[in-house]
């Protein structure tokens, strides 16, 4: 597969790919890259059962094992039958990140390297508007889940409006794409771990926003971990809490998340779950 297959696979974006491409011929750090290859592969297709280790957090290495990687994760769907379209929906996250790291800091480069090894590792898939990582919980729902049983976790990309019809068929689709592709790991759970299930959002976003509609149709569960920045960073891409006082409070989300910071709190990172 060559370079430029590579690159539309992975949806980089133009002003990504004159580095995209500089990064693939460079070879100077070929041996980190390599282990980063191997690390990924040891994990392809256990579902985080072998976790991917970490040989460095060099996020352009990561970058250059992930342009490497792209041939052998797509032969590893096309074994599995998954999709063409499924392939490329779920690697398009590559690009996206890509071009969020430049908007975050106006350079080429990868912030969020670690994210990308769980559709490497092939256990997350996306499935119109949602992405499903599927993986044996820690969680535990009485008469719903135990830890060790297969569920779903679900994830929210920035890829436009969350409207509940997208969302509704996301959650159609992963039923019917887990119980085909991995009927050995039954899932009947979807959980969610995040900013948007802290309860301070949801009193402050309109129960008829898309927003509301997808926070009300989790039952929240266990216990929140701080997020400190995790809000900010998703509606304003910062995490630099000295900006807070100077930016954009136009819209209601972007009010609550300025107004939980405005009182000193961190905002929590939540459980909720919902039945498949
Ligand atoms: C958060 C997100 C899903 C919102 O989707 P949406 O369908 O546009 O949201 P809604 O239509 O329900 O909007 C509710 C309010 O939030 C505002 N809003 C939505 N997205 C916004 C954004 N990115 N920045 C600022 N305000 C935003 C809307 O303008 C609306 O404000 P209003 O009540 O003043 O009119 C979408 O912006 C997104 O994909 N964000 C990034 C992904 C993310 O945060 N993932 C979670 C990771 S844990």
């Amino acid at each position: 597969m060559d370079l430029d297959d590579r690159l539309d696979l992975l949806a980089i974006d133009q002003a990504d790919r004159a580095d995209c491409a500089a990064l693939f011929a460079r070879s100077g750090d070929d041996a980190l890259v390599a282990e980063v290859v191997a690390s990924i592969t040891r994990s392809m297709g256990s579902f985080n059962e072998i976790p991917v280790g970490e040989p460095t957090q060099e996020p352009l290495v990561w970058l250059a094992a992930y342009l490497r990687l792209v041939p052998a994760l797509v032969e590893w769907h096309r074994e599995h039958g998954i999709a063409e379209a499924v392939t490329r929906d779920t690697l398009a996250d590559v690009g996206r990140h890509v071009a969020i790291s430049r908007r975050v800091t106006g350079e080429f480069g990868l912030q969020t390297w670690r994210w990308l090894g769980h559709h490497y590792s092939a256990r997350l898939f996306a499935l119109g508007r949602l992405q499903f990582a599927l993986q044996r919980t820690s969680r535990s729902v009485p008469g719903m889940l135990a830890p060790g049983d297969w569920a779903l976790e679900a994830h929210i990309p920035e890829s436009g409006p969350l409207l509940p019809a997208l969302v509704d068929e996301s959650l159609n689709r992963a039923r019917a794409f887990f119980a085909v592709h991995f009927p050995d790991r039954p899932v009947t759970v979807v959980t969610c771990n995040s900013w948007m299930l802290d309860p301070f959002l949801a009193d402050r976003v309109a129960a008829t926003s898309n927003v509301g509609a997808f926070i009300r149709r989790f039952t929240p569960f266990g216990e929140s971990s701080d997020g400190h920045t995790d809000a900010l960073y998703f509606v304003f891409r910062t995490r630099d809490l000295d900006r807070v006082p100077t930016l954009p409070r136009d819209t209601s989300l972007q009010r609550a998340v300025l107004e939980r910071l405005d009182r000193g709190e961190s905002w929590q990172i939540a459980w909720g779950y919902l039945r498949l």
